[in-house]
C-alpha cells in the first residue's frame, strides 16, 4: 500500500484529503503550514480531524510564514477557525516533538523510496526540508501536489493560492528532480460538491454529518467569492495517481514558477508546445520536463469516490466536545 505524508494547511478540501488518504492508502504523517489560516489553527485542526476519524497518525507542526515575504492569509474562503461549518472534536493527541521539516526528512529517510509527498498547501515545509536534507528528493517515490493551474487562478487572474503564497518555496520544490505531479485549478475546480451531496452527508453518520456541514459553509464561500455552484474538492485530487488514477490525465510537461514582482508572480507556467507541435509547427518543444500536469478528470466519478469514502466511515471517532 502506497506510503503517503500529507503537508496540508486544513482547510475543508485539506480534511477531506485526510480522510482519503487514511481510507484508501498508508497515511503516515501530517505536517502542517500557515495557509487556509495560521499554522496554530492548522494544526489544531489537523489534531481534531485525526480525533474525529479516530485515526492514529503523527502530527508535526510547521512554518508560520512563507520563506521570504509576509503571508496574508485564506481565512476569507475558509472562515476565521480556518474550518468553518462544523464543530470538530477537541484533539485527543498532541503534535510530535519534531518540527516539520525534520519529520518530513526523517519519514522520507524511514520509507526510502517509498513515500509520496503531498504538499496541499503552501510549500514553505517541504522547500526548507529540501535546503536542510539535500538528499531528500532522491529518497522520495515522489511529490503529488495540489498547486498552481494551466489556466485562470484563483488569487490572482493566473496564479493559483498554494503557489502564490510562497512561489520562491515552490520553485525549489518544482525544480528538486523528484518524480513530480502536479494538479492544479484547471482540473480541481471540475471536482465539485453539490447541494445534493451535501443533503446525502447531512443524512448520515457523525463523520458523514460533519463533512456535510463542512461542505455546506465552502460552497457557500466559493459561491459568494468565486461565483462557483459546487465546492471544489482541490486538495484531495493530489492522491488520485495513487488511489483510482484512471480518473485523472496527466500530461509530461516542464513546468516554472514565476518569481517576478509583477502581475504574475506565482503562476505555474507550464510548457504544452511539446503537446500542441503536431497542430504548431516551427514551434520547438523543451527536451527535458520535470513535471506530470493534470489536464483533464471525470469530475462526477471522482467525487462519487470520495463520497463513497466519507459515506463508509464508521463513527468510531470523536464525539462533539470530547
Ligand atoms: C488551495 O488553496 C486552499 O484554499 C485549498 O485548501 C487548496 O489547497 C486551492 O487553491
Ligand atoms: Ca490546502
Amino acid at each position: 500500500m502506497t506510503k503517503v505524508l500529507i503537508d496540508c494547511d486544513p482547510g475543508h478540501d485539506d480534511a477531506t484529503a485526510i480522510l482519503y488518504a487514511a481510507h484508501h492508502l498508508d497515511l503516515v504523517g501530517i505536517t502542517t503550514v500557515y495557509g487556509n489560516q495560521s499554522v496554530e489553527k492548522t494544526t489544531r485542526n489537523a489534531l481534531s480531524l485525526t480525533a474525529l476519524l479516530g485515526i492514529d497518525v503523527p502530527v508535526a507542526r510547521g512554518c508560520e510564514q512563507p520563506l521570504l515575504r509576509p503571508f496574508r492569509h485564506g481565512g476569507d474562503v475558509h472562515g476565521k477557525t480556518g474550518i468553518d461549518g462544523a464543530e470538530l472534536p477537541a484533539p485527543r493527541q498532541d503534535v510530535v516533538d519534531s518540527h516539520a521539516v525534520d519529520f518530513i526528512i526523517e519519514t522520507a529517510r524511514r520509507y526510502r523510496d517509498e513515500l509520496v509527498l503531498c504538499p496541499i498547501g503552501p510549500f514553505t515545509n517541504v522547500a526548507l526540508a529540501m535546503r536542510k536534507e539535500p538528499r531528500l528528493a532522491g529518497w522520495l517515490r515522489g511529490i503529488s501536489c495540489m498547486g498552481g493551474t494551466t489556466q485562470v487562478g484563483n488569487t490572482t487572474p493566473v496564479a493559483e493560492f498554494n503557489i502564490w503564497s510562497d512561489p520562491e518555496a515552490a520553485d525549489i520544490v518544482f525544480r528538486c528532480g523528484a518524480p513530480l505531479w502536479m494538479v492544479g485549478l484547471n482540473v480541481t475546480r471540475q471536482v465539485g460538491i453539490t447541494t445534493h451531496d451535501i443533503e446525502r452527508l447531512e443524512a448520515g453518520g457523525l463523520v458523514a454529518r460533519t463533512y456535510g456541514g463542512l461542505f455546506g459553509f465552502f460552497r457557500q464561500r466559493l459561491s459568494e467569492i468565486h461565483g462557483l455552484s459546487t465546492a471544489s474538492l482541490h486538495d484531495p485530487c493530489a492522491l488520485v495517481p495513487f488511489i483510482a488514477p484512471e480518473l485523472i490525465t496527466y500530461a509530461n510537461c516542464p513546468v516554472e514558477i514565476e518569481l517576478g514582482d509583477g502581475l504574475t508572480r506565482g503562476m505555474t507556467v507550464c510548457d504544452f508546445r511539446n503537446l500542441t507541435t503536431a497542430k504548431l509547427e516551427n514551434i520547438r518543444a523543451r527536451a527535458t520536463t520535470n513535471c506530470q500536469v493534470a489536464i483533464s478528470v471525470d469530475g462526477r466519478a471522482l467525487v462519487d469516490h470520495i463520497m463513497e469514502a466519507i459515506v463508509g466511515w464508521g463513527d468510531a471517532g470523536g464525539a462533539i466536545g470530547a
